[in-house]
């Protein structure tokens, strides 16, 4: 980097003492704006005849050979120094080029269209947008940058935070090419007759399972690389469209209670309860259904490996507030039922039930959460409120919370009656009765192995294998061990496990709501070409995951926590 940098310091004293070769160039061949000949410069400075064609060199050679020959890069930048000037006749020097008038507007499709070594790598942070094509070969997790390719820098960063310094932000101004369109900048942040038109922006590195509803998950190789998933990248599960709801009209009303109805503001959350944060995960019912698939085909999602992310949620606690509201023990209810704000065609809303023991428990955690990892919930994730009911089955964590009822029954909604739950590999749909089967609260056991993926090769000379994924279970039962094997289950190693910080400390007993991360390095096999990579998890009740998918596969493909396998291939010296 600090060569990098050097070149760059380099080259431009090179271009200021060579006045007369940058302005060789006829003007008539200079493009219309500062940022035309930006982006003509990093083309054709990659030796291509073709605007928008790129080369694999990294940029450095080019300073280099600027620096070397004082042509090339050196002459571009002239160029396009000179345009600068010619754009504002205030800019005076190099550092004018910071101005966002100088750059040509770009709206989030054209940002997003450059994804490949081919097209150009752009991204965009802070609003600016970034032509990085030749730093992604000098990066050392080039391979990972590029999953930040057409989309937004700001979530990587906070993934791999060691970025976010000045002398990096240094770097990233030289490959500024423009600036993000106002509305896309917004919505970043942050209709027609289309009912998901007003769907907020999603990061586009995340695996779409389907766009409307949007469903999709993070990339495995990011997935367990932070403890606290970045809410760009947390899996978001939609059944509806995305509600808008403001903030300030916003109302929660509660049923079912003696003394009539009850409704709370976003305010009222805020200011009369006190906020509660609990680190708790999140899994899909659905996690690794595309394994399921490959048994025998399901109906669903083809989810796969990360249906399940970490949050740190912020909120009032549902105990509280139903106590505030007149709730007391011995109340004639045994469900608290849940109505969102997202709507289907007839206005029917998504809604889900808990059991009333587990929304009062002292020790259930359950809250009406306002804020995800510190910040407002984005609007995929439930803004304003959503019920975070650590331990349960994503389903019934509902978002864009609009209505609470205490009732006898659970929710009458299709989503807690006729899905959401699991039946014998034997039940297929013409015998299916949804009725026989309890709706899925607590989920079974999990493990998946997020490193090294399927089919990659693995250098003999390295020696040994590094494996990674991430573990949890149910009901607040602590994993407390993850057995790993690298020769198809015939030897097993312990994984060292994870969790927060170093030095916190382990959960009060009952109350494990959040993942563990694992890793561990395993010696490769001698005389093998091919190995079977296994996870599998055990949780404080000695409960562990089934060895295959066989005999727990279902026809909804839920509930799908079989030993994790990988294979992958070890290429000799
Ligand atoms: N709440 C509402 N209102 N609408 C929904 O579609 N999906 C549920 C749940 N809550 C859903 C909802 C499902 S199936 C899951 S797995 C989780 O939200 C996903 O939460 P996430 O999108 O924040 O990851």
């Amino acid at each position: 980097m600090l060569y990098l940098r050097h070149c760059r310091s380099l080259a431009r004293v090179c271009l200021y003492r060579t006045p007369r070769l940058l302005l060789q160039g006829p003007a008539s061949s200079l493009p219309e704006s500062a940022g035309a000949v930006c982006t003509r410069w990093q083309s054709s400075n990659g030796g291509q005849d073709g605007w928008g064609q790129r080369t694999k060199i990294p940029r450095w050679r080019h300073m280099g050979a600027g620096l070397l020959v004082g042509t090339g890069t050196v002459l571009a930048y002239g160029l396009y120094h000179r345009q600068v000037q010619q754009a504002s006749a205030t800019s005076k020097s190099i550092g004018s080029i910071e101005k966002p008038s100088d750059y040509p507007v770009y709206t989030q499709d054209e940002v997003a269209r450059h994804r490949t070594l081919t097209d150009g790598v752009w991204v965009t942070f802070k609003g600016a947008v970034y032509d990085i094509t030749d730093f992604v070969a000098l990066h050392p997790g080039g391979d990972k940058i590029l999953l930040a390719a057409g989309g937004a820098l700001e979530p990587f960063w906070s993934l791999y935070a060691v970025h976010n310094q000045e002398h990096v932000l240094e770097i990233l101004a030289e490959y500024k090419v423009g600036e993000l369109c106002p509305e896309d900048l917004k919505k970043q942040m942050g209709s027609s007759c289309d009912p998901y038109a007003g769907d907020p922006a999603r990061h586009p590195a995340l695996r779409v399972n389907s766009l409307k509803p949007y469903n999709a998950e993070p990339p495995t190789e990011i997935l367990s690389e932070n403890y606290i998933t970045p809410s760009a990248f947390f899996f978001k599960r939609n059944h509806l469209p995305v509600p808008k709801v403001d903030p300030k009209a916003y109302r929660l009303e509660i049923h079912g209670l003696p003394c009539g109805p009850v409704s709370l503001s976003l305010e009222d959350l805020k200011t009369k309860f006190p906020k509660h944060t609990v680190t708790a995960t999140l899994q899909c019912a659905g996690n690794r259904r595309s394994e399921m698939n490959q048994v025998k085909v399901v109906k669903g999602l083809n989810w796969g490996i990360a249906a399940i992310s970490n949050a740190n949620w912020g909120g009032a606690l549902l105990r509280d507030v139903l106590m505030h509201v007149g709730y007391r023990p011995g109340f004639p209810a045994r469900h608290v039922q849940f109505e969102g704000l997202d709507v289907d065609p007839v206005g029917t809303s998504y809604g889900a039930s808990i059991p009333l023991g587990k929304a009062v428990s002292e020790e259930g955690d359950v809250l009406l959460a306002y804020e995800m990892n510190g910040e407002d919930l984005p609007p995929d994730h439930g803004y304003p409120v959503r019920v975070v009911v650590p331990g349960t089955v994503g389903a019934r964590n509902v978002k864009w919370l609009g209505k609470i009822i205490l009732s006898e029954d659970e929710s009458p909604s299709h989503w807690q009656q006729n899905d959401y739950k699991g039946f014998s590999p034997g039940t297929d749909w013409d015998t299916v009765d949804f009725k026989a089967a309890p709706a899925i609260q607590e989920l079974p056991v999990q493990s998946a192995i997020t490193q090294p993926q399927e089919g990659i090769v693995l250098d003999r000379g390295l020696g040994t294998v590094t494996v990674k994924g991430y573990a949890w279970s149910g009901g607040g039962r602590e994993v407390v061990r993850v057995d790993v094997s690298v020769d198809g289950g015939q030897t097993w190693h312990v994984a060292k496990l994870r969790s927060g910080e170093e030095g916190d400390q382990s959960p009060p007993p009952g109350r494990a709501w959040a993942w563990k991360l694992w890793e561990l390095n395993v010696p490769l096999p001698p005389d093998v070409h091919e190995l079977v990579i296994i996870c599998k998890a055990v949780d404080s009740s000695y409960n562990v995951q089934p060895d295959t998918v066989t005999p727990i596969w279902n026809l909804r493909g839920v509930l799908s926590n079989a030993w994790h396998r990988v294979r992958v291939r070890v290429k000799e010296d």
